[in-house]
C-alpha cells in the first residue's frame, strides 16, 4: 500500500496534489511519501518482533539525506556500500553503531573513514579485503567488528543483473570455506567476528530461495559455533520484491518473510539484521513527467516526455516495467490508445514502454511513473547534459524540495578548461 491516490480525479501524494508540486518545481521530478516510507519500515520491524533485530535500510536504493533522517529517526540502521553512503548516513544523524558496511571493493580509505566515525560491522566479501581491514584496524590500534558474507550458491530466480547468490557471481565467500575463513579472522590482529552475512539478490518474488539460503546459514552458524566462534548476529541482506504491476503481482509480504525467519532462525539466540532497500523505498516514490509532444509515427504514436533514461534507467537497463498513470485521471471507461512512451535522449533505448494503453494524453499533460522510489533518483545521470532530476518529500499536506534541480551554471561550472588549451 502507498499514499499516492486520486482525489477528485487528481493524483495526490498524501494530501498534496501532484500538479501543485509541478507548478513550483517544474518537471520531471521525483516525489516521495513520508507516510509510505514510515509504513514500510514499520512492516519490517513488526514482522521481526519480538526477535532482537535491526532493520538497516539499503541506502543504495534511495540515498537522499532527508529520507535517511526520516528513517534514522524511526530507529532504522543503514546498509552502506561506499564512503559516500557512509557520510550520507552520518549526515542524517545515524550513529555509527547502526551502520553496516557492505560491498566487494571497500578501499582502505573507506575502512579508515568508518573506523574513525564508528561502525557496527563490516560485511567482508573476500580474503584480500579481510587482510586489508586487519592491517588498517591494527595500524589504528582498534578492533573492527566483522561478519563474512557467504555465498550460498542459491538461485534467487530474479533478473540476472541483480542476482548475487550463485557461485559464479562476484559476491561473498563460498559457504563451504566459511570455517577456514573464520579461523583466519580469529588469528588476524584488529578483527573480531560478530556474525555472518548473506544477500542473494534483489526483487525476489518467492520466499523459497531465501529459505534455502537461510537454512544453509543456520547450518554454517551452528558449525562455526562448534568451532568456537561466537556468532551472535545474522545479517540476512535485502531483496524482498515489490509489486510493479497493480493487481497482477502478489510478492510475499514482510509478515510472511518475518514468519519464515522466525521459523528457520528464531531459536539461534541471534540478533537478526536485514538490509531491505526496494521494499521500503520502491512504492514510496513517483517520477512525475510532462508530455512534450505527441508524435504520430508509422503505425504507432509516441508520447515524448520530459523525463528520460538518464532520470529513470530501469526500463532501459533491466527491461523493467513501471506503471505509468495520468496525473489527471481519465474518465472511467473513457477512451484510451496505445503509446510508445519515450524520452528526449538520442538513443532508441530511451524507451519506457511500448504500446502502453493510456488515456488520450496531449502536450502539457502530466504523467507519473509508479514504483520509482527505489533505484530511480540514485541511478540518474546528467547524460545529454540534462540536469539531475530533483527530489521532493511530502508529509501530510506539505512538501519540500529535498534536492534541487541544478542550474546550468552549476553544471557547466564543474568543468574546467586547462590553461594550456
Ligand atoms: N544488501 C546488499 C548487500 C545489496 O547488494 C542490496 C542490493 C541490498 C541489500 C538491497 O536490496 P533490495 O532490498 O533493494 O532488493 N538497481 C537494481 C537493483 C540492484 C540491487 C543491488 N543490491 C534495480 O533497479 O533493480
Amino acid at each position: 500500500m502507498d499514499h499516492f491516490l486520486y482525489r477528485g480525479g487528481i493524483l495526490h501524494a498524501e494530501d498534496v496534489a501532484i500538479p501543485d508540486i509541478a507548478a513550483v518545481v517544474g518537471t520531471p521530478f521525483y516525489v516521495y511519501s513520508a507516510a509510505t516510507l514510515t509504513r514500510h519500515y514499520r512492516l519490517f520491524t513488526e514482522a521481526l518482533s519480538p526477535l532482537p533485530h535491526l532493520v538497516c535500510f539499503a541506502i543504495k536504493s534511495l540515498s537522499n539525506v532527508a529520507v535517511l533522517k526520516l528513517l534514522g529517526d524511526l530507529g532504522a540502521g543503514m546498509d552502506v556500500v561506499s564512503g559516500g553512503e557512509y557520510l550520507r548516513a552520518r549526515a542524517a544523524g545515524v550513529p555509527g553503531d547502526r551502520i553496516v558496511f557492505s560491498g566487494v571493493g571497500k578501499t582502505r580509505a573507506e575502512m579508515r573513514l568508518a573506523l574513525e566515525g564508528g561502525i557496527r560491522q563490516f560485511n567482508i566479501e573476500s580474503e584480500p579485503e579481510m587482510r586489508a581491514l586487519s592491517e588498517v584496524a591494527a595500524a589504528m590500534g582498534v578492533t573492527a567488528p566483522v561478519t563474512v558474507r557467504v555465498n550460498p550458491d542459491v538461485d534467487a530466480k530474479t533478473h540476472a543483473k541483480i542476482a548475487t547468490g550463485k557461485s559464479e557471481n562476484k559476491f561473498g565467500i563460498p559457504i563451504a570455506r566459511a570455517s577456514e575463513v573464520y579461523a583466519e579472522i580469529a588469528r588476524l590482529p584488529g578483527l573480531r567476528a560478530v556474525g555472518i552475512d548473506v544477500h542473494i539478490g534483489s526483487q525476489l518474488t518467492d520466499l523459497a530461495p531465501f529459505e534455502a539460503a537461510f537454512t544453509k546459514l543456520r547450518e554454517t552458524t551452528l558449525a562455526l559455533r562448534a568451532e568456537g566462534h561466537d556468532i551472535r548476529r545474522l545479517d540476512l541482506g535485502g531483496g524482498l520484491g515489490i509489486p510493479y504491476t497493480r493487481g497482477n503481482e502478489a510478492p510475499p509480504l514482510p509478515t510472511d518473510y518475518g514468519a519464515m525467519i522466525h521459523r528457520v532462525l528464531g531459536d539461534l539466540d541471534c540478533e537478526i539484521e536485514i538490509e531491505p532497500g526496494r521494499l521500503i523505498s520502491g512504492n514510496a516514490g513517483l517520477l512525475v513527467a510532462g508530455v512534450i509532444y505527441v508524435k504520430n509515427g508509422e503505425g504507432r504514436d509516441f508520447l515524448i516526455l520530459d523525463a528520460a533514461m538518464n532520470d529513470l534507467v530501469r526500463p532501459a537497463m533491466y527491461e523493467a516495467h513501471h506503471d505509468i498513470v495520468p496525473v489527471i485521471e481519465g474518465a472511467p471507461g473513457g477512451p484510451t490508445q496505445p503509446f510508445d512512451v519515450v524520452g528526449p535522449v538520442c538513443e532508441t533505448g530511451d524507451t519506457f514502454a511500448r504500446a502502453r494503453e493510456l488515456p488520450l494524453l496531449a502536450e502539457g499533460d502530466l504523467v507519473a511513473f509508479r514504483s520509482a522510489g527505489a533505484y530511480g533518483a540514485v541511478m540518474a545521470s546528467e547524460y545529454n547534459t540534462r540536469p539531475l532530476v530533483p527530489e521532493v518529500l511530502v508529509q501530510g499536506d506539505h512538501f519540500a524540495v529535498i534536492r534541487a534541480r541544478p542550474t546550468f551554471d552549476e553544471i557547466l561550472g564543474r568543468d574546467t578548461i586547462p590553461e594550456w588549451l
